[in-house]
């Protein structure tokens, strides 16, 4: 055990002492959550989950007070207020047993695919929801009485309105009556963005161009541009998806882009030509971080209270060459930015190279794919129908705009490294300061989810929650401005999240560093301001996150703890940061401040100050600070006696003054030490287990293969050849990616193309994912920070440094013995 937990800090550091510290990229937003809430910390939000599974689709009525949910074989109905609150109704709507044998027999996966899951769910009209399940393959639709809340008689064939497959990308809106869907349909079929439940159902056009090109489909939107507009434009919906480019100039053919299309709500299509298609379908690409982050995987708009104010959130993930990592990048993009990219110059389809590349010849009037607004009026083209041929072939062929939508800022506004981005939702937050500032909530793929400021063009992560047990996908995230909460559907249930949880920070300056802006200070505690009656009481700081708290006056003394050891112990006076920003400061005697690095006998780390070999001369005052953002609090106070030898006793692995001191019960006190003794051991043991296989769960390092003859790898319990049964980590020595070696090829077998250069945040292997200094990962209880006496660059050094961590470990168990001893006999 102990040796695995060497092994694998010998790796974290090995990674570590790898890279150039010296290159930095220009995006440098790797931002680490100031505070990490374990699972057991958030015992008490309410769970909702039942016997079915995949509660992937989220609808909320905010005014109403409900929670609807869609999953596999069910819909169900909680109140917002309290998804738990045991008031739920449910709607049982499992694929019969003949269409299920029917998908089997198609050689569909019976765990996953032969199921009806609910991918649809929407409000229809003021008495009905309507509802879209997969059906174990033949799509079913359904309008639901919301009051009965039971499957109407009758169902819908579904197969226009709703995929096939259940993880195909998919996205429906029912605007105005209108059922707005995009996915690709049926088996094999094209992707397409439909109209249906409307007068006049619209589909895209695939001659002569595809107007899409295996698109995957994320999220669509609705924008009322109808809405105080002074030419009286349409409301318009847009679509995000990925699909393959054909652009030139894009760095790598037939990979997948990110793009944003948009159509006109009251589109009707074409006459003679169109005829049943849209008129105003047009598509940009969306430019996060290119050609690095392509992979699109969560949208979500905020407006401030008018459509001109709209920006959308995109999360993005690793283009197809750099799978083996996981990073995600955010980006905003303001509405004004895809008009832009929508009004400019259109691409065309050039045959002879197969390509597109702009198009500079005349556009026709009214232009192409723009809505019908007074001007066209104006002109005698009251609706698509009346459009002239000329502007009508047109759209047909140039379906692609020549600009690109970029983010605002030019860049993202966060860079983050082992982790993928799942799903998005952003709330809009009035601070004290008077400015709005967006609230981002993204579900990362293994089950937890981050809550980050936007402040200025960078994100701030106030914290990072595990919000389920089993790491897996978070699926869908929505907000709510009622209930002030958030909740979180994945696989395995849904759960409701406050908003803010003001109250987890104890002090002053904890609640200003934390930047949240739903949190101030008070003056006795940290309170969410919405519910403050008093908001001139309140101090907050979302901009910087020093300001506000009177030095000293919030801070109190922490109780002194009394510790001694023997000469040549290794002590650990632990500290827990609370935060992940923070660094420790150690004073002994008050005066001399322990620096990392320095030397010695100190070690500072991020749970505890460790003093290796401890002499009589430590003995001494030892008080811990926190420091962040130039504030400093304090954390512990210790008075440390090093004494020189084991006051004189017989037993030398009994207790000695204890069993001296307590005679006449001194069965008792043996037989507590022994167990006090058992249960350090099982703590130890448990620690131990916890760090690999938290650290399993939370993030998977890959070493750069050209950087270091050795790849970490997860290796999964189950994983059949590698049974390690209680084992999370290895290394594989020599094992790089086939991708980076093409010499493992077999001979006759065309070589891959060389994958593209990395962006220069990778190129430093793990360094770059890394602090500088080890700081406590998602729950790591024991980390040294800078343990770089000397510059080591082969790996020899670093297994000196492996095997005195066993020894430090080691002797660990004996100083543990002895504090426990100096705390019972206090
Ligand atoms: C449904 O949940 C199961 C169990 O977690 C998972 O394996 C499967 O991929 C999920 N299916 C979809 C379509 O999300
Ligand atoms: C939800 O629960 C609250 C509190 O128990 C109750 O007041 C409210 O009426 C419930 N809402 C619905 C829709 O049942
Ligand atoms: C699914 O199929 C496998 C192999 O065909 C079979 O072993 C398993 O029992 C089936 N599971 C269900 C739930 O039908
Ligand atoms: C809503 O739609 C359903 C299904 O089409 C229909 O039966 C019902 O009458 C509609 N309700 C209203 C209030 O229009
Ligand atoms: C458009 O509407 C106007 C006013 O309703 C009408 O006079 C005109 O004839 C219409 N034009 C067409 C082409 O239908
Ligand atoms: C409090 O502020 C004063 C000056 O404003 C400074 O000299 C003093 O060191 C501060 N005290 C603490 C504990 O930070
Ligand atoms: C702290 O002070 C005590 C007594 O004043 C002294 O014996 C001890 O060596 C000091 N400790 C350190 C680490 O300097």
């Amino acid at each position: 055990m102990r040796r695995r937990m060497a092994h694998y800090l010998l790796v974290l550091f090995a990674a570590a002492a790898a890279g150039s510290p010296a290159r930095r990229s220009a995006v440098d937003l790797d931002a680490t959550p100031r505070t990490t809430i374990a699972y057991n910390e958030l015992a008490d939000v309410p769970r909702f989950s039942s016997h079915a599974l995949n509660y992937t689709t989220l609808l909320l009525e905010d005014e109403k007070g409900i929670l609807y949910v869609g999953a596999r074989g069910a819909i169900f109905s909680l109140n917002s207020s309290n998804i738990a609150d045991g008031s739920q109704r449910k709607i049982q709507w499992e694929a019969s047993p003949e269409k299920q044998t029917d998908c089997l027999q198609k050689g569909k996966n019976n765990k996953t695919e032969c199921f009806n899951h609910v991918r649809l769910l929407q409000r229809l009209n003021s008495s009905h929801l309507y509802a879209c399940g997969t059906y174990a393959f033949h799509p079913l639709c359904a309008a639901i009485d919301a009051d009965k809340f039971t499957l109407p008689p009758h169902l819908e064939e579904g197969k226009e309105k709703c995929p096939y497959d259940p993880a195909r990308g998919y996205t429906g809106l029912i605007v105005d009556g209108g059922l707005y869907t995009a996915t690709r349909y049926e088996f094999r079929s094209l992707p397409d963005i439909r109209r249906n439940l409307h007068q006049r159902p619209l589909k895209t056009e695939e001659s002569p161009v595809h107007w899409l090109n295996d698109a995957e489909f994320v999220a669509s939107v609705l924008v009322r541009e109808s809405v105080g507009s002074p030419v009286a434009d349409d409301d318009k919906i847009y679509y995000f998806f990925m699909e393959r480019a054909g652009e030139e100039g894009t760095a790598f053919e037939k990979t997948q882009v990110a793009r944003v299309s948009r159509v006109c709500k009251n589109d009707l299509g074409g006459k003679k030509i169109l005829q049943r298609k849209w008129t105003s379908f047009l598509k940009a690409r969306l430019a996060c971080y290119i050609p690095y982050y392509e992979v699109l995987r969560g949208v979500y708009s905020l407006d401030g209270g008018s459509w001109p104010s709209t920006v959308f959130y995109a999360t993005f993930t690793l283009a197809a060459q750099w799978r083996s990592m996981e990073a995600s990048a955010v980006c905003q993009y303001n509405i004004s930015e895809l008009q832009r990219a929508f009004e400019g110059p259109y691409m065309e389809y050039q045959d002879t190279t197969r390509k597109w590349t702009r198009y500079d010849g005349q556009v026709p009037d009214p232009r192409p794919g723009s809505c019908i607004t007074d001007r066209s009026r104006e002109n005698g083209y009251n609706s698509s129908q009346d459009l002239p041929n000329g502007v009508l072939d047109f759209v047909k062929q140039h379906p692609l705009m020549f600009e690109e939508v970029k983010p605002a800022w030019g860049e993202p506004l966060l860079v983050k490294k082992n982790v993928l981005y799942t799903a998005l939702a952003a709330d809009r937050a009035l601070a004290l300061d008077g400015r709005h500032y967006d609230v981002l909530f993204m579900g990362t793929g293994d089950g937890w989810l981050h809550k980050g400021v936007v402040i200025g063009s960078a994100v701030h992560i106030v914290e990072e929650m595990q919000v389920f047990w089993a790491p897996q996908p978070v699926e869908s995230l929505v907000i709510s401005k009622a209930q002030r909460s958030v909740y979180v559907g994945a696989a395995s249930g849904v759960l409701q999240l406050p908003l803010a949880s003001c109250a987890r920070y104890g002090s002053c300056y904890d609640c200003i560093l934390a930047r949240d802006p739903y949190c101030a200070w008070d003056g006795a505690g940290c309170r969410e301001v919405a519910s403050a009656a008093d908001r001139a009481q309140l101090t907050q700081d979302v901009r910087r996150g020093t300001e506000g708290c009177r030095n000293g006056s919030a801070q109190a003394r922490p109780v002194q703890r009394n510790r001694t050891a023997l000469r040549g112990d290794d002590v650990l006076l632990p500290c827990e940061q609370r935060s992940n920003l923070a660094q420790a400061t150690w004073l002994v005697n008050g005066t001399g401040e322990l620096a990392d690095g320095q030397g010695g006998p100190f070690r500072v780390g991020v749970d505890g100050l460790l003093v290796t070999d401890a002499q009589p001369e430590h003995s001494g005052q030892y008080s811990c600070y926190g420091e962040e953002g130039g504030l400093r609090s304090p954390l512990a106070d210790y008075a440390l006696t090093v004494l020189p030898e084991l006051p004189k006793e017989p037993a030398p692995t009994a207790p000695p003054r204890t069993a001296r001191q307590a005679s006449p019960d001194g069965k008792l006190v043996y037989i507590s030490v022994i167990a006090v003794l058992a249960g350090l051991c099982l703590v130890l043991g448990a620690g131990l287990l916890h760090v690999s296989c938290l650290q399993r769960r939370k993030g998977r390092y890959v070493l750069d293969p050209r950087a270091l003859p050795a790849e970490l790898q997860t290796v999964s319990a189950n994983h059949p050849g590698k049974g390690q049964e209680d084992g999370c980590l290895q290394i594989i020595p020599g094992e790089a990616p086939p991708a980076a070696s093409p010499a493992r090829e077999m001979p006759l077998a065309a070589p891959p193309p060389p994958p593209p250069p990395l962006p220069a945040e990778f190129t430093n292997g793990l360094s770059a994912a890394l602090p500088n200094t080890l700081r406590k990962m998602n729950g790591a209880r024991y980390v040294l920070l800078q343990q770089q006496e000397e510059p080591s660059t082969s790996s020899l050094h670093n297994t000196s440094f492996a095997q005195e961590l066993s020894k430090i470990l080691e002797k660990r168990k004996h100083t543990q013995l002895v504090e426990k001893l100096d705390e019972s006999s206090v």
